[in-house]
This record gives structure tokens, C-alpha cells and sequence, in this order.
């Protein structure tokens, strides 16, 4: 058993049964270039992360969340290479799935394609409810400059959840009370739900059914229309820092009236992982498009990381106009930062307002586009290796798009709009994609190392035998010269100075996590650098896997809760559905029946 559980599928079958010159697997069309593919990172990257959730990133971490995404583009970019050495090797659909099949076998495999899940769909979910956010105070705006009433009723434009965690809660949030106080009530339940958020992803769903010509041109022009509002953005915003005096805003005095860059600490930096990580999903997404491009292995990892390159580069400048703009403490709640910071009170231009609120609803469709266009083909990929009925891997005979994986994406994150909220669903997403990363980077290790040839993408090996474990080291001696009682406070589970735990607010594995994952976070960097010693591993993929690992070092109690009983929930599927039905599986029975060993 155990050994059918790590059944790898061979690259060269996988290939097979991918592609022709012509046509991907399974009759989709290949029409993209790598300005498309480039285009398509960005459409999936920029959007909700750096309209939405970066607020809140600013709120917990002061400017100083500028050396998280600075980390965290460092660790993307790890595992960009990572992810082009195997989109070059394997130009399949199906993403760190696929994968994960060829480095880590069926049961890995299944696990990827699960928490892929999360990061697709629900990761979607997050965006529609952003896009829902900025698409009602657009029409707000809208309705007073034409003097008409536009306005949704707040709860026809806020989820259910929210209203009532807020209430709960005792929020003073206006928006939020008038959904819970005004909705109307039948049965005894209040009616309370995010309609724009379920019309948005409707419209998307079908756009996607459609196909991939008609979706790669809106998306093209949605790209071209957010980069310009973004460099408006940073280039109003960053004159008036700078014309005004506001550069002292960099380093705002915390609690004890000490002033720095990272008021709250770095623990303050950490605490936003969850909403910068999420900002930066989507350059992986391109890979899911192999079958599609022109010529994946040349031009797949360009695009991926062309694109990675230019969103860090825009979410650097766009927490310095943020945290320069107002102090960081302003944006507690606010879920429009962009935005925010042309109103009245702070920046005060009214026009921008207008404009950002436009990009943010461009910006955020073409996010949904992507993640609606990447699922049905990483769920087609499964289909046929089957992991999953063969109904996912159905094209239509007339656009060419997987057809019943379109409409089922759609159910998947529609549905969950009636009863998640925002917080809930981007740590979950950041999470499990984080997952996803970790072992994406690990199956490079995995997979065995072959001649450079020509035109097609390698990842330059650098022996880790001896950097490896010295960065480790270097990385101990920095973290205990920066602060004299790190490692003493990592082994120490005295919380006598944590407030909320004092208080009762948070439970003892609540104070610990921190504490429990950073423990881990050490010792397997250990480990690893003893095996990398010894079987030479190189040295991108090791830093990629490290620096993702130290990410998911920022993850709560509850986030590790929900996602353990996602993947619990996952495995129940396979042993029921896949471990029998999968291809390996029977490929397997036919040879243990002839008697050949498998
Ligand atoms: N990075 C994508 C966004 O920010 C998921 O919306």
C-alpha cells in the first residue's frame, strides 16, 4: 500500500498524453505568447492583495511591511524558478498537481491538487467580496456626481458572516450595523448577503465558459487599464509625501512613543503575512496555461517571472505612498487603502478617489478571470489521471474550454459567498498555497538533474553543500546578534507578558503557535542544511522551500486548524475515489494480475 501511495507518474508520459505541436491536451487551442502569459501574471497577481488586504498589512506592521514583501517577493521569486524548471519540463496543464505527480507520487499529488482548491477558488472568494467592496462605493461615487441613487442597500453588499462577526463583536462599522439593523428577516433569518460579489463571479464563470481568446483579450486591456491607474497612484501619491512633509510618516512613534520604521516590531511586520503573501498569488497561475502557450518551455517562465518582477517592484512603491500618506494606524478597518488616502481628511484628490475605485473593479476582474480560467484545468489534469470523475476533463465541442470544471468552479465559489467572510477565506488561501509552494520547491530537489539544452529554461545549479548550511548558520548568528533573547523567547513558553493570553482572550496553543511553528521553522532548516551536506541539493529550490517554510512561521492556530481538517477532509476523498480509480492504480491491478511486478 504504502508503495502505491507514492506512485510517481513518469514525465515522459505525462508528456504524451499533453500535448501536440498544435493543440494542448485534450484539443485546447495554443494561442498565447509570452506577452500574454506575462499579461496573465499580472492580471492575476495585482489586485485584491494590493487594493484590499494591503491596508491591514499596513495596520499590523507600520512601513516596516515593506521588508515583508520584500521577503516574501524573494520567496516567490525562489519558487518562480522553481515552478518554470518544471513548467519547461512538464508543459502540461495542471500546476504544482502535476507536479507534484511527477516528484512526490499519486498521494502528494491529490494533496496539491486539494489545497490548490483554496488557493483558486477560494482565494476567489476573497476577490469578489474586494471587488463587491470597491464596486459598490464606485457606484456611490458615480450616483453623486450624476446626482441619481445609485446605492445598493448594505445588506444586499455585505456577507452574512461579516454582519454578524461584526455585531458580535461590537463594531462601530456604520456600513455593517445598517446591513444587520435593516435587512429584512424571514423565518427568523436575516437576509444578508453579497450580491454584487455573486453577480461578478456569474458574469466571470461565463465569460470563462466561453473561452480563452475571448477572456486573454479582456484581459489584456483590463492589465493595461490597472497598470496605468497604479502608476498614477504612486505618482500622485508619492508627490504629495514629498510636497508636503509627510516622509516623518516612515517612522511613526509606537506605543512607548519610540519612533521606527516598524513601530510594532517585526512580530508586528509577521503578523501581516497572511494579506502581503495573498497579494502576490498568482504568478504560479500562469502555469496552468501551458497547454494553451505557444511555446510554454521558453516562454512560461519568462512570463512568470517578468510578472513577479513587476509587482514587486508596484507593491514596494505602493506601501511607501500608503504608510507616507497617513500614519499606518489610520487604516485599522479600512478596506479600501488606496482609495483612502485621496479622501478629504488625508491626501484630499477627489478625482483620484473616482479613478482608484475604477482600477480596483478592473484590477480585481481581470484576478477573477485568471483563478476562474486556472481550476477547471488543474481539475482537468486530475480528471485524467483518474483522480477525478472523467466529466472534468470534458471540452466543449465548440469553445474548446473545459466546459463542467468551468461551471462546477463556479458553484465552488459561489456557493461559499453566502457563508464566509473576507478574513476567514484569505487566511485560508495564503495558507494552503503557501503549502502548495513549499512542495513545489521540495519536488525540485526530487526530481533528478539533466544537460542544459537549448531554448528551453534550467534552473543554474549552484551547489548547496557548503552555502546552504552557512546561510543557515548566518541566519541564527544575525537572528541572535539582532535580538539578544531570540532563541531563549522561541523555547521559552512563558506568555506572562502576552496581554490577550493574561486576559484570557486567547487561548495557551493560541500564545504558543508562534513559538511551536518558529521551532519547527529552526530545526528542519537544520536538518535540511545536514542533508543538503551530504546529497549536494541545489541551492535555489533549497532557498525557495526555506523561505516559503519561514512564511508559513506567520500562520495563526486557527489557520493550521481549518487547513489540517481541509487536507484530512482531502485524503477521505482519495482513499474513496482515487487510490482505486486513479490510471496508476489500474495500470498497477492489470500488471499484479498478470503477474509482472509493478
Ligand atoms: N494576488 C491576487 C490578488 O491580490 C490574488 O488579488
Amino acid at each position: 500500500m504504502a508503495n502505491s501511495l507514492f506512485r510517481t507518474k513518469k514525465i515522459e508520459s505525462i508528456l504524451a498524453e499533453g500535448s501536440d505541436d498544435s493543440h494542448g491536451g485534450g484539443g485546447l487551442k495554443r494561442v498565447l505568447t509570452m506577452r500574454d502569459l506575462t499579461f496573465f501574471g499580472i492580471a492575476a497577481i495585482l489586485g485584491a492583495g494590493s487594493f484590499s488586504s494591503l491596508g491591514g498589512a499596513v495596520f499590523h506592521g507600520g512601513p516596516g511591511v515593506v521588508i515583508l514583501f520584500i521577503i516574501t517577493a524573494i520567496a516567490c521569486a525562489f519558487t518562480a524558478f522553481c515552478y518554470s524548471e518544471f513548467a519547461s519540463r512538464i508543459p502540461v496543464a495542471g500546476s504544482a498537481y502535476t507536479y507534484a505527480y511527477a516528484s512526490f507520487g499519486e498521494l502528494f499529488a491529490w494533496i496539491i491538487g486539494w489545497a490548490l482548491i483554496m488557493e483558486y477558488s477560494i482565494g476567489n472568494i476573497y476577490v469578489a467580496y474586494s471587488w463587491s467592496d470597491y464596486f459598490t462605493s464606485f457606484l456611490d461615487k458615480t450616483g453623486d456626481i450624476l446626482k441619481i441613487n445609485l446605492h445598493i442597500p448594505e445588506y444586499l453588499s455585505t456577507s452574512y458572516m461579516e454582519a454578524k462577526h461584526a455585531i458580535a463583536d461590537g463594531s462601530t462599522n456604520a456600513a455593517v450595523l445598517s446591513a444587520w439593523n435593516n435587512s429584512p428577516v424571514v423565518g427568523g433569518l436575516r437576509i444578508i448577503f453579497d450580491l454584487p460579489a455573486l453577480i461578478i463571479n456569474l458574469l466571470i464563470t461565463y465569460l470563462v465558459y466561453r473561452g480563452i481568446k475571448e477572456s486573454r483579450n479582456f484581459s489584456n486591456v483590463m492589465v493595461v487599464l490597472k497598470l496605468i491607474v497604479v502608476a498614477l497612484i504612486i505618482i500622485v501619491g508619492g508627490y504629495l509625501v514629498f510636497s508636503n512633509g509627510l516622509t516623518v510618516n516612515w517612522t511613526p512613534a509606537n506605543d512607548e512613543g519610540v519612533k521606527s520604521f516598524m513601530p510594532n516590531g517585526f512580530s508586528g511586520v509577521m503578523a501581516a503575512v497572511s494579506g502581503v503573501f495573498f497579494a502576490y498569488i498568482g504568478f504560479d497561475a500562469v502555469s496552468v496555461l501551458a497547454e494553451e502557450s505557444k511555446n510554454p518551455q521558453r516562454d512560461l517562465p519568462k512570463g512568470m517571472i517578468l510578472s513577479l518582477v513587476i509587482c514587486t517592484i508596484v507593491y514596494i512603491l505602493l506601501t511607501l505612498v500608503l504608510t507616507g500618506a497617513v500614519n499606518y494606524r489610520s487604516f485599522d478597518g479600512v478596506g479600501d487603502p488606496l482609495a483612502f488616502i485621496f479622501e478629504k481628511q488625508n491626501l484630499n484628490v477627489g478625482w483620484m478617489q473616482f479613478f482608484v475605485s475604477i482600477a480596483a473593479v478592473v484590477a480585481m476582474t481581470s484576478v477573477l478571470l485568471v483563478f476562474q480560467m486556472g481550476q477547471p484545468r488543474i481539475w482537468m489534469s486530475m480528471s485524467r489521471d483518474g483522480l477525478l470523475p472523467p466529466v472534468f476533463q470534458k471540452i466543449h465541442p465548440k469553445f474548446k474550454t473545459p466546459s463542467f470544471s468551468t461551471i462546477v468552479t463556479g458553484l465552488v465559489v459561489g456557493v461559499p459567498i453566502l457563508f464566509t467572510d473576507k478574513t476567514f477565506v484569505l487566511d485560508f488561501t495564503s495558507i494552503a498555497t503557501l503549502f502548495a509552494f513549499v512542495l513545489v520547491c521540495g519536488g525540485v530537489l526530487l526530481i533528478p538533474r539533466r544537460e542544459k539544452e537549448q531554448g528551453k529554461f534550467h534552473i543554474p545549479f549552484i551547489n548547496g553543500q557548503f552555502i546552504f548550511p552557512l546561510i543557515v548558520a548566518g541566519a541564527i548568528v544575525m537572528a541572535q546578534l539582532l535580538s539578544k533573547n531570540y532563541f531563549a523567547d522561541i523555547f521559552s513558553f512563558d506568555f506572562s507578558g502576552n496581554e490577550d493570553y493574561v486576559k484570557g482572550k486567547i487561548s495557551f496553543m493560541d500564545a504558543a503557535t508562534p513559538n511551536i511553528s518558529l521551532i519547527i521553522f529552526w530545526l528542519s532548516a537544520i536538518i535540511l542544511s545536514i542533508v543538503t551536506f551530504i546529497k549536494k541539493y541545489s541551492l535555489i529550490p533549497l532557498m525557495g522551500l526555506i523561505t516559503c517554510m519561514y512564511l508559513l512561521t506567520g500562520m495563526t492556530k486557527s489557520n493550521w486548524t481549518w487547513f489540517l481538517a481541509w487536507l484530512v477532509i482531502g485524503v477521505i476523498f482519495y482513499f474513496l475515489y482515487g487510490y482505486k480509480k486513479s490510471k496508476l492504480a489500474i495500470i498497477e491491478a492489470a500488471m499484479q494480475e498478470s503477474g509482472t511486478r509493478f
